[in-house]
């Protein structure tokens, strides 16, 4: 393969995983403001899984070559390039015009793996603006996994003025998917104390292992926001809500008097939500959350940089031709951290 004939995971329809189809493509001709990039690794995310299944709740663009976030080299720059050079180590960002906080719906038709051509494929060509440097200390695979997952518990921590997570402070993180563990990396960064839930043993154990002060069974103990206000006293400061519906109302137990919940994920499917008083009652801030824009990726590599801190990465890792395999691992709940497939 090379740059102008490469393979490229398309989704052609949205009927299952069966749409998701493997094709040859060409490359695009380079613009005066492009870089061509040969990515290296790309991370999954749930959003990816859920595209091709009809279940993703913004508009897909036919045949758009799927996948969110990746990790690869600068080959080709076009001549009005000035940000990048070849062997530039870079990543992608979640949406070509969010450059800066905050997201507005304007900018759904340009996400990528829905709305435009994703990662899943050897090489793309993007325009210098939609790329950002890699943090130095992390490798390909590292860090293909940070524009999703990381940079939306960056922006659910930091970048709320004035609500901004203290050292000190005790966070409520909900399973071992990328977003929480990545709060739990931030937030022992910072100095915060940290409850985790999960809904096993092997990975409460694993949560303990990261640093979690505090593992709660979520399976076992139906009450898990209860018993979180109970060892953190007043109730928590910060709350990475990623179930959505069905997990609220234990957060709402949860939390802090003007803490803030931030509304991430809805993997708990959208019904029993908890009612309007439930929420007014605790003055509490809930807050949807979106991943971060490219300033916030760009702030939060520094941070990673600085503070050392390397991604959590599932063992497994998958070749670009056996990306369903790789799904399945995911639909599965196997993994824990971030699920990578090799590019190249
Ligand atoms: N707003 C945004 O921009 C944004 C960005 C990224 C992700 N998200 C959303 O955030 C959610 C998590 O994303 P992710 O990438 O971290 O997913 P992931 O890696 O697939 O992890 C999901 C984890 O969530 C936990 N979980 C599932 N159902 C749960 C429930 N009912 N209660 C508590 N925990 C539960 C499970 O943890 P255990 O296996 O430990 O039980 C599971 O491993 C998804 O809904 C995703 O769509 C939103």
């Amino acid at each position: 393969m090379s740059a102008d004939t490469f393979k490229a995971w398309r989704v052609t329809g949205i009927k299952g995983w069966d749409d998701l189809v493997l094709k040859e493509r060409t490359s695009p001709k380079l613009g005066q403001n492009d870089v061509l990039v040969k990515w290296r690794y790309v991370s999954l995310n749930y959003r990816d899984l859920i595209i091709p299944m009809g279940q993703y709740p913004f508009p897909i663009t036919p045949d758009v070559v799927a996948g969110s976030d990746a990790a690869g080299e600068v080959v080709s720059c076009g001549n009005k390039v000035t940000l990048f050079k070849p062997g530039d180590r870079v990543i992608s960002i979640s949406a070509l015009s969010y450059q800066t906080s905050p997201f507005k719906p304007h900018m759904i038709p340009t996400i990528l793996g829905s709305a435009v051509d994703g990662p899943l494929q050897e090489y793309s060509t993007m325009d210098e603006s939609t790329l950002v440097e890699m943090p130095q200390s992390l490798d390909f695979q590292q860090a293909s996994t940070l524009t999703t997952a990381a940079s939306t518990a960056w922006n659910a921590f930091f970048a709320l003025g004035g609500k901004q997570l203290q050292p000190g402070d005790w966070v409520l993180i909900q399973g071992t998917g990328g977003v929480s563990l990545f709060g739990l990396q931030f937030a022992k960064a910072v100095g915060a104390k940290v409850i985790a839930t999960s809904s096993s043993e092997t990975k409460c154990q694993l949560l303990r292992e990261q640093g979690a002060d505090h593992v709660i069974n979520y399976k076992e103990c139906p009450t898990w926001g209860e018993e979180a206000k109970k060892i953190s006293g007043e109730g928590v400061q910060h709350v990475l809500e990623i179930g959505g519906a069905g997990t609220l109302g234990q957060s709402l137990e949860a939390i802090a008097p003007s803490g803030v919940i931030s509304l991430v994920g809805f993997a708990s499917g959208f019904a029993n939500a908890p009612s309007i008083m439930d929420i007014l009652l605790r003055t509490c801030i809930v807050r949807g959350t979106m991943v971060g824009s490219k300033e916030e990726i760009v702030e939060m590599n520094d941070f990673i940089d600085a503070k050392g801190i390397k991604p959590s990465v599932d063992p497994t890792v998958f070749e670009l031709k056996d990306l369903k395999d790789a799904y399945e691992y995911m639909w599965a709940g196997k993994h824990f951290g971030k699920v990578t497939v090799r590019v190249s």
